[in-house]
């Protein structure tokens, strides 16, 4: 059996604009999703899930000639989490020169699904490492990111850039803009995530942005402006010590700049009730900024905080479920004990 695990991810900045060929900074936290992967002597593929959805999962496929799922899983965030895995197993046979491999896989995630941190692509990045490592074929992080990027491109129809994947499979902060993606210095950032409980559904939100580009100039002007807003926190970050505490000056800098954001995505139409008002609750108790991460709808707030007040009125915000500091992840994918 070889276990791998893979971590979750918060966007500093660029969410949605990436999708359009804008930078956009991700950067690595350490909340992990592992997957556990051994071969079987059958082609079929057997997937135990217990986080990826409120009751979890176990479901079994293949081996009966179509290769699609033959037992009827539930709807929603069951069906997002098996097509992912699915989508994880088909690029581990690919990769290896295996197309009738057949794999027991466990899927446990300490990352909500849906909810704006990377939860897929930790489960595809880690999954596609643990199955290509099973049958021999060891892939490079930057090859990972390749194979995981392609999963979650053909899962969503289309709508991924190659940001999300990347991050998990490299870790700490990192640069993404179209297909040149790298690793960036950054200091140790005071992230707090506030958790709504709910989750967005990143295909229709990209959709919806999407639409607004091609129906009014000033949306599309709107993405531009997130793309020049990151130029601008690269420069900032690019100044800065990473070896150092981040100075006050840095995270009021970089606090402007994501409150900044915040509001040009929620001009965009991809934030929700729930998500401004804990991104309020965190601006009221003093963080330097906080924004919505990932595709928003719901789910996660990031904040930039070092002192405990945000975590605190996080905690006495009705809508927020759950708060944590994040730590940034400096190890991307990697075999676990
Ligand atoms: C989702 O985590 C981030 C989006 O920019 C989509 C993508 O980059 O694939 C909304």
């Amino acid at each position: 059996m070889t276990v791998s695990s893979a971590p979750g991810k918060v966007y500093l900045f660029g969410e949605h604009a990436v999708v359009y060929g804008e930078p956009a900074v991700p950067c690595a936290i350490e909340r992990r999703a592992t997957v556990s992967v051994e071969v079987r002597d059958d082609s079929r593929v057997r997937v135990t899930a217990p986080d990826l959805s409120l009751d979890g999962f176990t479901v079994e496929y293949g081996g009966d000639g179509d290769g699609r799922p033959d037992v009827n899983v539930a709807k929603g965030l069951v069906e997002a989490g098996i097509a992912y895995v699915d989508a994880a197993v088909e690029q581990a046979r690919d990769a290896a020169d295996a197309p009738d491999a057949g794999f027991d896989v466990t899927v446990e995630s300490a990352i909500p699904l849906g909810a704006g941190l990377g939860s897929s692509a930790a489960v595809v990045v880690a999954g596609i490492d643990a199955a290509t490592r099973e049958l021999g074929h060891p892939l490079s992080p930057e090859e990972l990111a390749e194979r995981a990027y392609r999963a979650e491109y053909d899962v969503q129809d289309g709508q991924a850039s190659r940001a999300d994947t990347f991050c998990c499979a490299v870790g700490g902060a990192v640069r993404v803009e179209g297909d040149d993606c790298r690793r960036i210095d950054a200091p140790n950032l005071p992230f707090v995530v506030g958790f709504d409980g709910g989750a967005g559904d990143t295909g229709k939100l990209v959709a919806g942005v999407r639409e607004l580009r091609e129906e009014y100039g000033f949306a599309a002007d709107t993405v531009e402006s997130i793309g020049d807003l990151v130029r601008h926190g690269e420069s900032v970050l690019a100044d800065a010590d990473p070896a150092a505490e981040p100075t006050d000056e840095l995270l009021a800098e970089l606090g402007r700049l994501m409150d900044f954001d915040h509001g040009l995505l929620e001009a965009l139409g991809v934030s929700s009730r729930t998500l401004d008002n804990m991104v309020w609750a965190a601006r009221e108790a003093g963080a330097h900024g906080a924004k919505l991460t990932g595709a928003g709808g719901g789910g996660c707030i990031v904040a930039l905080d070092e002192t405990p007040e945000t975590e605190t009125a996080l905690r006495y915000t009705a809508e927020c479920q759950d708060v944590f500091r994040a730590e940034l992840a400096p190890d991307g994918v990697r075999v676990e004990e």
